[in-house]
């Protein structure tokens, strides 16, 4: 049994066949998918995925690559839409400067703001980190007063970097990347223990090798766990408790 803690199922990508990939998913082993939003035009498509499928599980939050001139305005309509719908999550939220660095100030301070709206509500976030992992980890350890808790999503970091990040009681989530040669994250996670590990594909992005290049979906948390398993020398049943056990405990959902 596994659960796909991060995956863009409301995307345009999976319109024609949305059942069809749900029920891959679940006859590969998923049993819960987690959906983090992206920005205000995603969110009545995500929730009535939810409300399809109660496998699937809707986030809300600001994508940190939507921070726009407009951003005050989405930030309203999240903290609008927490109050009245049911969310298990903040997400995703973030910093990403790979893409484009012209609203980095707003960026980090929408992240922020975005962190104390989980505080307040008791949810746990789920953190893009794309060219911020350094300045992420420090955002997040300076406003830990015990009370923040998540997932730094696509982990891509150090040794040094993933142990802040148990430090800081937060988790770490794996994807397709484990399976790509010369990325070198499988030599980090090989030292990160499994209790701070979390199963992910992003889908409809970063699928894993054999799937590499093609459109990612839920049922490839499979080969994700394979390629884990092998890294740490345990059984692919193993990592499929151990992370199903983590994301339970996150999104304190029952299993
Ligand atoms: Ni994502």
């Amino acid at each position: 049994m596994f659960i796909d803690t991060h995956a863009h199922i409301y995307s345009e990508e999976f319109e024609s066949d949305l059942d069809q990939m749900i029920v891959s998913a679940n006859n590969a082993g998923v049993t819960d998918i987690f959906m983090p939003n992206i920005d205000s035009t995603s969110i009545d498509r995500m929730l009535s995925i939810q409300e399809k499928y109660k496998s699937c599980h809707a986030m809300i939050g600001l994508h940190p690559c939507y921070v726009k001139d407009n951003y005050l305005l989405e930030i309203k309509t999240m903290e609008e839409k927490l109050t009245d719908s049911r969310f298990c999550g903040i997400g995703e939220i973030g910093i990403d400067l790979y893409w484009d660095t012209t609203f980095a100030r707003e960026q980090e301070e929408v992240f922020r703001y975005q962190i104390f709206m989980a505080k307040d509500a008791k949810l746990p976030f789920v953190i893009h980190s794309r060219e911020s992992l350094e300045l992420t980890i420090s955002i997040v350890s300076e406003l830990q007063d015990g009370n923040l808790s998540g997932i730094f999503h696509c982990f891509n970091g150090t040794s040094e970097q993933a142990k802040k990040i148990i430090d800081i009681g937060f988790y770490m989530g794996i994807g397709g990347v484990i399976t790509y040669k010369n990325a070198g994250v499988d030599i980090i996670v090989a030292d990160i223990p499994l209790d701070n590990l979390v199963l992910e594909t992003d889908a409809p992005y970063l699928s894993p090798v054999p799937y590499r290049g093609k459109r990612n979906e839920s049922a490839y948390i499979s080969n994700i766990a394979e390629k884990l398993a092998e890294i740490k020398g345990v059984t692919k049943s193993e990592i499929g408790a151990t992370t199903t056990f983590n994301a339970n405990k996150i999104f304190n959902i029952t299993p």
